[in-house]
Order: C-alpha cells, then sequence, then structure tokens
C-alpha cells in the first residue's frame, strides 16, 4: 500500500490531526506530503512549457525539431497536399483541418461541427473523402491530400462538380459547398456512374443547412453525365 495521500484530503487530515496531541509528527508529515506533492505538480507544469517553447522555436528556426530537443514526437513533417509537398510545424494532437486552415492557409475547407458530423471539412485522402476535424495530420505523412483548392483546372476553370453544382443553384449560403464538392468528387472518382441512389447515400455524410440536398444531388448526377 502506498501512503499516498491525496490532495483533497491533505486539509481534512490536517484539522484532524490539530486535535490529536497523540500524533506530534502527524502534521510534519502531511506538511512535508503537502510540499513535495505540489513541488511534483509545479515540475510536470514546468516541463510541459518547456516542450512546448521548445518545439515552436527550434521548429521555426528549421533546426531539428521536438523529437531532438525533448525526446517527444516529431513535429516538423512533410505533407503531400494539393501534389505540393509541404513541411509544417504540427503538434501531436493536432487535425488536419487545423493544420489545412491555420497553417496552411487553405480555408476553402470548412469547420462546422468540429467533430465528425456535419461534413464541412471533407477532403480527399488518397482519393478517397475523410472528414479532415477527425483525422490527425500525423497520420497523413505519406498520404496524398486533395482540398478544393486543389480542384482548380490551370487556367482556374471550375472542376466538372463544381460547374454542375452552379447549374443546379446547389450552393445557398455556400458553407458547405466545399464539402459537398469533395464528397461528389471522391464518389465519382470511385464510381464514375453512380445511380442516384448510390449518390444519395455517398452524400448523406454532408450536412446543409440550407437544405439544397436535391440541388446538390441533381449537381452530381449532371457531373456524372446523367442529367
Ligand atoms: S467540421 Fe468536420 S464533420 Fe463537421
Ligand atoms: S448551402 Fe448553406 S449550408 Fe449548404
Amino acid at each position: 500500500m502506498s501512503d499516498r495521500i491525496p490532495e483533497d484530503n491533505v486539509v481534512g487530515l490536517a484539522r484532524d490531526h490539530e486535535a490529536d496531541d497523540d500524533q506530534p509528527g502527524a502534521l510534519s508529515r502531511i506538511a512535508q506530503h503537502r510540499s513535495s506533492r505540489r513541488q511534483f505538480i509545479k515540475g510536470v507544469i514546468a516541463s510541459g512549457a518547456a516542450v512546448s517553447s521548445a518545439g515552436y522555436v527550434f521548429g521555426g528556426l528549421g533546426a531539428r525539431p521536438a523529437r531532438a530537443v525533448t525526446g517527444a514526437v516529431e513535429r516538423l513533417i512533410s505533407l503531400n497536399v494539393n501534389g505540393q509537398v509541404r513541411r509544417v510545424d504540427v503538434v501531436p494532437q493536432e487535425t488536419l483541418a487545423m493544420t489545412l486552415r491555420y497553417k496552411l492557409g487553405l480555408t476553402g475547407t470548412k469547420l462546422g461541427c468540429d467533430r465528425a458530423e456535419c461534413g464541412a471539412c471533407t477532403v480527399l485522402v488518397d482519393d478517397v473523402p475523410h472528414y479532415s476535424c477527425s483525422v490527425l495530420t500525423h497520420a497523413m505523412r505519406g498520404r496524398a491530400i486533395t482540398t478544393v483548392e486543389g480542384l482548380e483546372g490551370a487556367g482556374g476553370e471550375l472542376h466538372p462538380v463544381q460547374q454542375a453544382f452552379v447549374e443546379e443553384l446547389g450552393p445557398q449560403c455556400g458553407f458547405c459547398t466545399p464539402g459537398q464538392v469533395m464528397a461528389a468528387v471522391g464518389l465519382l472518382k470511385a464510381n464514375p456512374k453512380p445511380s442516384i441512389e448510390e449518390a444519395r447515400v455517398a452524400m448523406s455524410g454532408n450536412i446543409c443547412r440550407c437544405g439544397a440536398y436535391d440541388h446538390y444531388l441533381r449537381g452530381v448526377m449532371r457531373a456524372a453525365g446523367e442529367a
């Protein structure tokens, strides 16, 4: 059995022992324990701050990042985004959506719920639609990521799915549109001639608060040459 005294109990124990003349050493043991626990917590906080700040400083200077400095996970990683290799400083718990938007400036990827429910953050990973709010950027090393920016033609023209959505009046407020586009592009890569039911299922992970579901669905069928 450990003689560890939970922090919550220390005050109560101290109060009990204040009236206990038979145990003169108890208060000093409690005081000692309280002091060492406080030092432990201070140490954890200090080391966390050191890990964090060191990673930022050394990553920013282009030297070896957190792993060399702290023994923690490597933070400066290479990502393949829209056919380009991008070097980026990524903390271990960072989601792909955060990296794309706030580190790489690719704000076409939207953040709605940030919990894998709305589809606004949909991107392609190896041509398969993923919610970028719910995958860790570190897991994306060696994968090919495509965002809505990556669909732009050489001359700035729209992707056929985007063009079809415009013609079918899909975008209303437009917030969900990049995610809808990426879901549709992912579908048509895997299944260039989907039935309308297949398209409906494939698009069902993308919520539209404007309720333009039928417009997007017709857009998918138009892009597939079925409308
Ligand atoms: S923001 Fe990712 S699913 Fe809603
Ligand atoms: S167009 Fe407004 S949320 Fe879909």
